[in-house]
C-alpha cells in the first residue's frame, strides 16, 4: 500500500488544508477543499469515521477496499467480545481480533475495542457464575485482553449497556450487576490499570432522547463517576434509529453529557431504510458538538448489517454509495474547521464575561452545576491581533477544587493553552474545560496572549 492511499495520511493532509485556511475566507476555502472520503471529510474537523468490522470479511476485496477507502476507525463487531476472546475460562483467543486490530493498524486506521464487560456474547463458561467467583473472573478478563491490546486501542467500550429499558433508569439485572452495584466503576478502574493510554467509555442503545428515563440514569452515573474520580473518557451512542432517524433532541443529549467532561461519540450507527435526511441530521448532531470525536457505522454494506432486512447502512450490497452515504459526505465537508466550531447550547444557567478585549484576547465562562460540583466551559477568543499562545487567569469560588481538566494546562490560577489550541487568529476561538467540586462560579481576572 502506498502511503497516499492510507486514509489517517490523507486524512491529516485534509486537515492541514483546511487549519491553514482559518482566518482569512474559511467557507471559501473550506468548501473548495471539499474532501471525498467519509474519512478524510471527518478529519476536517478533528473527527474519525469509522465502521464495524468482521474478520472474515477481510478476504472479500470488495469489502477491503471500501474499508481502506473510506474509514479512519474501525470496530471488530464480534472478535473482541468476551465468548470469542476468552472462550474458555482463562485460555485466551486472540486470532479474529488481531486480524482485523493487524489490518487496521496497517491501514493507517485507528481502533474503538468492543467490549470488555457485557451481558451478551459472554462465553458459556461465564453465563454460569455468579458473585465473587464472577468478579473476579471478569476482572481477570478485563485486565488480560485490555492488557493484549495495550498501546493499541483508541477507546474501549469498558461496559456495553448496563441500563434497563423503560421507565425505571436503573441498571438492567444480569449476572454481572449481581455482583454488585459497584461493578461497573471496577470495571473501568481495572481497564485503566490494564491499558493507561486507552480511552475508556460507557456505551449503550436508547440513551439518544434526552428525556428518555435511560439516558436519563447514564448521565447520573456518569456525572457521578466523574464528580468522585473514577476513569470513565467516553460516552458512546450506539445511534441503532428506525426509520425517522435520530430524536429532535439528540444533539442536546450530546451537548449535555460532553459538559460532564467526557467526549461522545456515535459507535454502532445505522438507520432502517437509511433516509439521506435523517442520516445527515444525525451527523449534524455531532458535528455541533466539539467533544463529540466520531462516527462509526456499524458495518460497510447493507449486506454486512445485523440489520440487512432494513437496508440501514451507507453502501448498498454491491458497495455501491447510496444517498445518505452522500448525505453524509456534504454533512462533513460542511461542518466548520477544528478550532472555529461553533459551540451549542448545553443547559447553561450563568455566563460570566471579562472586560472587553482591549488587549490579546477575552474569555467568558459557561458553567453547568450540580449540588456539589460543577463543569466550566471557558471560551477565549483572540482580539486584534493573531496568537501563537494564551494565558486565563480565573479566580475560582471559595473551596472549589479542580479535579479534572481538557484541552488546557493549569498552574494556580493560571490556564494555558496546550501545542494545538495556542495559534488563534483574529477573532477565533477555541475553548476548553474543566471539573470541580463545590459551588459558585468562576471567574475571569485577565487574558493575555503573544
Ligand atoms: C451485534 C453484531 O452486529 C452481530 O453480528 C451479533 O450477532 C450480535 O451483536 N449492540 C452492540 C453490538 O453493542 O455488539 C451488537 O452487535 C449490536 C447491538
Amino acid at each position: 500500500m502506498t502511503s497516499s492511499s492510507i486514509p489517517a495520511l490523507r486524512a491529516a493532509a485534509a486537515a492541514t488544508v483546511s487549519v491553514v485556511a482559518v482566518g482569512a475566507v474559511v467557507l471559501t476555502a473550506h468548501t473548495a477543499s471539499a474532501a471525498t472520503t467519509l474519512g478524510a471529510s471527518a478529519a476536517q474537523s478533528g473527527r474519525y469515521f469509522g465502521t464495524a468490522v468482521a474478520a472474515f470479511k477481510l478476504s472479500d476485496a470488495t469489502y477491503t477496499s471500501i474499508l481502506d477507502r473510506e474509514f479512519t476507525m474501525v470496530t471488530p463487531e464480534n472478535e473482541m467480545k468476551s465468548d470469542a476472546t476468552e472462550p474458555q475460562q482463562g485460555q485466551f483467543s486472540y486470532g479474529n481480533a488481531d486480524r482485523i486490530v493487524n489490518h487496521a493498524l496497517s491501514a493507517g486506521m485507528r481502533i474503538r475495542g468492543h467490549n470488555l464487560a457485557w451481558y451478551q456474547q459472554e462465553p458459556g463458561w461465564m453465563q454460569s457464575m455468579e458473585g465473587a467467583p464472577l468478579r473476579s473472573a471478569l476482572l481477570n478478563h478485563i485486565t488480560q485482553v485490555a492488557g493484549h491490546y495495550r498501546g493499541k486501542i483508541y477507546a474501549w467500550d469498558v461496559v456495553n449497556e448496563a441500563f434497563a429499558d423503560g421507565g425505571s433508569g436503573g441498571r438492567r439485572d444480569s449476572n454481572l450487576q449481581r455482583t454488585g452495584n459497584d461493578w461497573i466503576e471496577v470495571a473501568f478502574r481495572t481497564a485503566r490499570a490494564a491499558d493507561p493510554g486507552a480511552k475508556l467509555c460507557y456505551n449503550d442503545y436508547n440513551i439518544e432522547d434526552w428525556s428518555a428515563a435511560k439516558t436519563q440514569g447514564v448521565y447520573r452515573m456518569v456525572q457521578d463517576f466523574k464528580s468522585r474520580g473514577v476513569p470513565i473518557d467516553c460516552v458512546g451512542f450506539q445511534a441503532h434509529f428506525g426509520a425517522g432517524g435520530p430524536p429532535g433532541n439528540f444533539q442536546t443529549t450530546l451537548s449535555n453529557f460532553a459538559a460532564l467532561g467526557v467526549d461522545v461519540q456515535l459507535t454502532e450507527l445505522d438507520i432502517a431504510q437509511a433516509s439521506p435526511s435523517a442520516y445527515a441530521a444525525t451527523t449534524r448532531a455531532c458535528l455541533n458538538v466539539p467533544r463529540c470525536t466520531g462516527i462509526t457505522t456499524w458495518g460497510i454494506r447493507d449486506s454486512d448489517s445485523w440489520r440487512s432486512g432494513e437496508n440501514p447502512l451507507l453502501f448498498d450490497g454491491n458497495g455501491t454509495k447510496k444517498a445518505a452515504y452522500t448525505s453524509v459526505l456534504d454533512a462533513l465537508n460542511g461542518a466548520p474547521p477544528v478550532s472555529t466550531t461553533p459551540t451549542t447550547p448545553t443547559t447553561t444557567p450563568t455566563t460570566t464575561t471579562s472586560a472587553p478585549p482591549p488587549g490579546a484576547c477575552s474569555a467568558t465562562v459557561s458553567m453547568n452545576a450540580w449540588n456539589g460540583g460543577f463543569v466550566a466551559t471557558v471560551r477565549v477568543t483572540a482580539g486584534s491581533a493573531d496568537l501563537n499562545s494564551w494565558t486565563v487567569t480565573l479566580n475560582l469560588p471559595p473551596g472549589a477544587s479542580v479535579t479534572n481538566a481538557w484541552n488546557v494546562q493549569h498552574s494556580g490560577d493560571g490556564w494555558s493553552n496546550v501545542a494545538y489550541n495556542g495559534h488563534l487568529a483574529t477573532g477565533q476561538y477555541t475553548e476548553f474545560g474543566f471539573q470541580a467540586t463545590g459551588s459558585g462560579t468562576p471567574t475571569v481576572v485577565s487574558c493575555g496572549g503573544s
